[in-house]
Formats: C-alpha cells, structure tokens, sequence
C-alpha cells in the first residue's frame, strides 16, 4: 500500500483481474471502479461521452505484456475513490521514455492530489532509469483565459488548471493536438468524390481491407508499417523510442481489440507490382457498435507519398465503415496541429475540429 503525506490521501496499486468474469467479483472491484471514475473524468473535461469506455475493453490492455511495464494506482481521498494515476515504461531497448496521466475528478483538484500522484510518478520512471517524461492532456476551450503556444509555432490551449499543474512540476507543452470529429450519418457524397479521386491518382496501388486477426499475407507489411508509425509521425520535441514490430507485436495488438470484442477494420493500399503495403488506416468501435469510432493510426511510407495513398486509405476505410458499422454515429481523430498533410486530408473529407490538448514535456536531471 501507498499512503502519502496529504491527509486522507490513499494511493493504493490498482488490483488488475486476470480475466473478465472476475470484474463482478471482489478481487475486480477497484478495476470496474476505476472505469467509472474514468470514463466520469473524461465527461467532466469533454461534455461527452465518445472516450468512455467499459471495464471489459480496457482490461487487456492492463495485462502483462512484453512490450511495456504499466504502473497504476487509484486514488482514495477520505474513503472515495477520486481518480488515478498510471506510468507507462516501454521496453525498447535503450529507453529512456515514461509516459503518464493523472486523472482526477474535478472536485477533488487543488488539493494536492495531483501532486502526491505525479511524486510516485516520477519516482517510479526514475527507479526505472527514465529521464524523458512526457504527457498529453486534453485543454478545454475556456474564455477569458490566456493561451499558451508550443514552440512549434501551431496551434493554442488555454493556460488552464491542467497547464497550471504541468508547469508547476517542470513541464513544458511541445506539439498542440487537434481532436476533429466526422459525422457518419451525413452525406457521402465528398467522401465518394475524394475515393475516386484518389484512385485514379495512385495508378498501380489497389486497396486492401482486413477485419484483425491480420492475415497471415499482411503480417511482414503491416509490422513494418506500423513501426514507422514511431519514427515518421510528426513530434515536435517529444521524444519516441524506434518501436521493433515482428508477427508476434502484431498478434498482441490485434487481440487487445478481438478480445474486448471490439471491431476494427484496417485499410491498406497495396502496390501491385510487389505486393507492398504502402499505407495504412485503422477504424475501431466498441463493443456497442452504436457508439463513437475511433480513428487510430493512419500512414503512408515515405517512398509511396505523393500519390494520394493516405485520401485514398481514409476514404476507402470510411466508406466500408459505414457499410459495416451502421449505426455508430461519428468517427473520433487525434493529429498533430502542424501536420498539414494529415488536417488537410481530414478537413477535405469533413472532419471539424471539436477540441484541443497539449503534449508536455520534462527531461530529468
Ligand atoms: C491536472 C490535475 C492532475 C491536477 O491535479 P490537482 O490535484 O488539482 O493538483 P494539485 O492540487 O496537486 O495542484 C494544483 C493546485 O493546488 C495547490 N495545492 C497543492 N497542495 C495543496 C493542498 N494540500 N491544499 C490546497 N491546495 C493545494 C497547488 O499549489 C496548485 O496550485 P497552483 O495551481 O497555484 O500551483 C487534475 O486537475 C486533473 O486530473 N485534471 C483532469 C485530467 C488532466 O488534465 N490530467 C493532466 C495529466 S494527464
């Protein structure tokens, strides 16, 4: 157990089930209580509820796994289960990153809460030899309230209680994040015009979609792909380790979603000649098929830019989306606010921007 020096202030280690049917159970109480909290948090910041997410399809990603070492806590403040805080150490080799969040229910902020957590925080990446921190939050839009800039030059947050904390502990904001959103149930008649645009620019590429498990054909090409995921996307001063991704990698993160039951469909353009997959684009949903998707990775390898690949994967994938998942009503993205590329595919098919966050940063001493 942890206890800290705030009064009433417990840090207990989040319990982890091993399996499902435990989370109904004594030993999976602080886990579903855990995504309560969470998914109120993220309600609180955002006034919707498109990033809840149920007990059952984050538990896989809490497992023991080779690829990272995830710490969380729970926080209990005067007998009430407030938030949490969690660390993630990746084990490539030669690390020297840890990632983490802080998520408190808003009645329970300037109390010092926060602090207590970040200190286990820290001492947690510095016991495993981590000396680059970093951290996204999401920073509502609030008037009145002076904004900050990265020193990317794109984009702006307000300086909010959040940036406040980040700050006060060391940090300071790199790379502002656009979160746009896409409404499914409107008309597709951009989206159609995009696609064949686009497929009659990538002459000698054709599309390619699979629903995870990834066939055994796509394995090698969709590994390599998404490990230039780690290098190629657009960071700022944030710091990310090279990412080794083999058949294995790949059979692990396609059962994160299979085994939460949830729904993902990869699109790929392929180039004929050789048989490469050239870009790719990831669209998952829950469980509950009738709620908000969420647009993961999107990427065409340097060498294959320039022939409308990453339209073409993007409306390719929204138009069989559709098809498939009918009754979700938006797609959900995160991009980076100077990846021009990336907005102004997304802001031609019809995405609007609905909010913004900050990466932050801190390098230790
Ligand atoms: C950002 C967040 C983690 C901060 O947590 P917090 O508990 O409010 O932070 P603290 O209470 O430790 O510090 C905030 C303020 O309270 C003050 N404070 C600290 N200890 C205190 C105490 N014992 N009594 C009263 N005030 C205290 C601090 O001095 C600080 O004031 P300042 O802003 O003037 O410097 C929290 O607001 C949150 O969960 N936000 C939503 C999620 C999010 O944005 N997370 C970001 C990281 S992922």
């Amino acid at each position: 157990m942890n206890t800290t020096t705030l009064t009433g202030l417990e840090l207990r280690p989040l319990a982890v089930p091993a399996d499902v049917s435990e989370l109904e159970t004594p030993a999976g109480h602080d886990f579903a209580t855990m995504m309560d909290v969470r998914n109120r948090v993220y309600f609180e910041i955002s006034g919707h509820h498109d990033e809840s997410m149920s007990a059952a399809e984050l538990l896989p990603h809490y497992q023991p796994n080779p690829d990272e070492i995830r710490f969380m806590w729970v926080a209990i403040l005067d007998g009430e289960f407030v938030g949490r805080a969690g660390i993630d150490i990746p084990l490539e080799e030669g690390s020297k990153t840890a990632f983490w969040q802080i998520e408190l229910l808003r009645k329970s902020w300037g109390k010092g809460v926060g602090s207590a957590a970040y200190e286990l925080l820290e001492n947690k990446a510095r016991e495993h030899g981590r000396t680059v921190l970093q951290s996204w939050a999401s920073h509502p839009a609030a008037d009145g309230v002076e904004q900050i800039e990265p020193p990317t030059g794109f984009g702006s947050i307000p300086d909010d209680h959040a940036a406040h904390f980040y700050k006060r502990h060391g940090y300071s904001l790199e790379q502002v994040e656009r979160n746009s959103a896409f409404d499914l149930r409107g008309s597709f008649e951009i989206v159609e015009r995009l696609l064949a645009e686009a497929t009659a620019a990538a002459e000698g590429y054709r599309v390619v979609q699979w629903e995870p498990p990834t066939a055994e054909e796509y394995v090698a090409g969709y590994a390599w792909m998404k490990s230039r995921m780690s290098t190629d996307a657009p960071s700022a001063d944030l710091e990310f380790d090279e990412e080794v991704w083999d058949a294995e990698r790949i059979a692990r993160h396609d059962a994160l979603w299979t085994d939460a039951h949830q729904f993902v469909l990869v699109t790929a353009a392929q180039h004929i000649a050789t048989g490469e997959l050239c870009a790719f684009n990831e669209l998952v949903v829950g469980k509950d098929r009738a709620e908000a998707s969420h647009q993961e990775d999107t990427l065409v390898l340097k060498e294959h830019r320039g022939h409308k690949l990453g339209m073409l994967v993007k409306c390719a994938g929204l138009v069989k989306w559709r098809e498939l998942v009918p009754h979700s009503p938006r797609v959900l993205t995160y991009n980076a606010e100077e990846n021009r590329p990336m907005l102004d595919i997304n802001e031609a098919i019809g995405f609007t921007p609905i909010a913004y966050g900050g990466a932050w940063k801190k390098v230790l001493e």
